[in-house]
């Protein structure tokens, strides 16, 4: 890619290096980003490991390129820190995708033999409601250790159905959500570039739909997915998650001739809003070492009372924000999580 760069792209990553230098900021990308974005980050990876990683760096300011979940949780677990979304539009349409209702009333049916398991693709209220978060990447041994029987899954119905078939000591409740992009990738159409390349591996995403998975090789995160081709001897690959994981497919199989085959339309839009030019926005509003953060970027979008509660959130820079009374809850649920997956 070095060579390819445009002159533009070139002085857009020039002085995105300058910046996060000047303004101790880190920049953490995930793979479904382009691939232009994916190369001014100092750290590419999955949700999981995102999150695992976040809590670990020194640097005062996050930069986070991805859709605005990921912001809220990096703010949860880094509330001493400035975390910035270059496009807070960007936003996942299922982390919205569940009724306060259904958990209530799963609450209700259940009691203490219920727990609420919530994908990580969740808004920090859906957090606030549940008893542990969980990714595509550490879902499954999750939900086999938790001590409940039942365990309401939410908000996506495909991995929490992919999720009950791999844990059946378990009573998983699903709720209807899903991730539009991956529910909407026809199985026929997996079928039919299996059938052209039949030495193909059939790597898939869990947010696909059940006869999707039922076609596949290998189902993991995007990370595993990448791990998967990276490690396997087959020349050729389906992979049914967005195109995004193309640009580290690339990177990490480069000099081995291995193909990629992707189904049309594998793209988050979401994803797709953040580009270099808001990064680079971004970066120059994020505070100088030592200023107070919402001075810096005279905290136009700080929430509500969040400057007077002392455990609020206050992501400042185009609107990372928290409401106060969410963020013990929601916090706790990500901590869990973290704690659970390094048992
Ligand atoms: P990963 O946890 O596999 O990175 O997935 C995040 C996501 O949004 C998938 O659509
Ligand atoms: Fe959300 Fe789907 Fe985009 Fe992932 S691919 S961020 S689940 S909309």
């Amino acid at each position: 890619m070095a060579d390819s760069l445009s002159p533009r792209t070139r002085a857009l990553l020039d002085e995105i290096e300058q910046l996060k230098a000047e303004r101790n900021a880190a920049v953490l990308a995930h793979y479904y980003v382009a691939p232009e974005v994916q190369r001014a980050a100092d750290h590419v990876g999955d949700s999981f490991a995102l999150a695992k990683l976040a809590v670990e760096l020194p640097q005062t300011t996050l930069v986070i390129c991805g859709v605005e979940f990921m912001g809220e949780s990096m703010k949860l677990l880094n509330p001493g820190k400035t975390v910035i979304l270059p496009e807070p539009g960007a936003d996942c349409p299922m982390a919205h995708m569940v009724l306060r209702e259904t958990v209530e009333q799963a609450r209700e049916r259940y009691g203490s033999d219920l727990a609420v398991a919530c994908y990580v693709n969740s808004t920090a209220e859906i957090k606030s409601w549940s008893d542990v978060c969980v990714t595509s990447s550490n879902a499954v041994a999750i939900v086999r250790a938790l001590p409940q029987r039942h365990v309401l899954f939410i908000p996506d119905e495909h991995l929490g159905a992919y999720v009950a078939e791999q844990v059946p000591e378990k009573h998983v409740i699903l709720n209807q959500g899903c991730c539009p992009f991956h529910a909407n990738i026809p199985a026929r159409e997996v079928a039919r570039l299996k059938a052209a390349h039949p030495d193909a591996l059939v790597l898939a995403h869990p947010e696909c739909a059940a006869d999707v998975l039922a076609l596949a090789d290998v189902i993991g995160s995007t990370a595993e997915i990448i791990a998967a081709a990276e490690q396997s001897d087959a020349p050729e690959f389906v992979v049914v998650t967005m195109d995004g994981v193309r640009a580290e497919l690339a990177r990490r199989t480069e000099g081995t001739g291995k193909r990629f085959l992707f189904p049309e339309q594998a793209r988050c839009p979401e994803m797709d809003k953040i580009t270099l030019e808001k990064l680079v926005s971004a970066l120059r509003q994020a505070p100088l070492p030592g200023e107070n953060d919402a001075a810096a970027a005279g905290a136009p979008d700080a929430a509500p009372g969040a400057a007077d509660a002392p455990d609020a959130v206050r992501g400042f820079v185009r609107g990372v924000s928290v409401d106060a009374p969410l963020v013990a809850p929601a916090k706790r649920t990500l901590e869990r999580m973290l704690q659970m997956a390094r048992r």
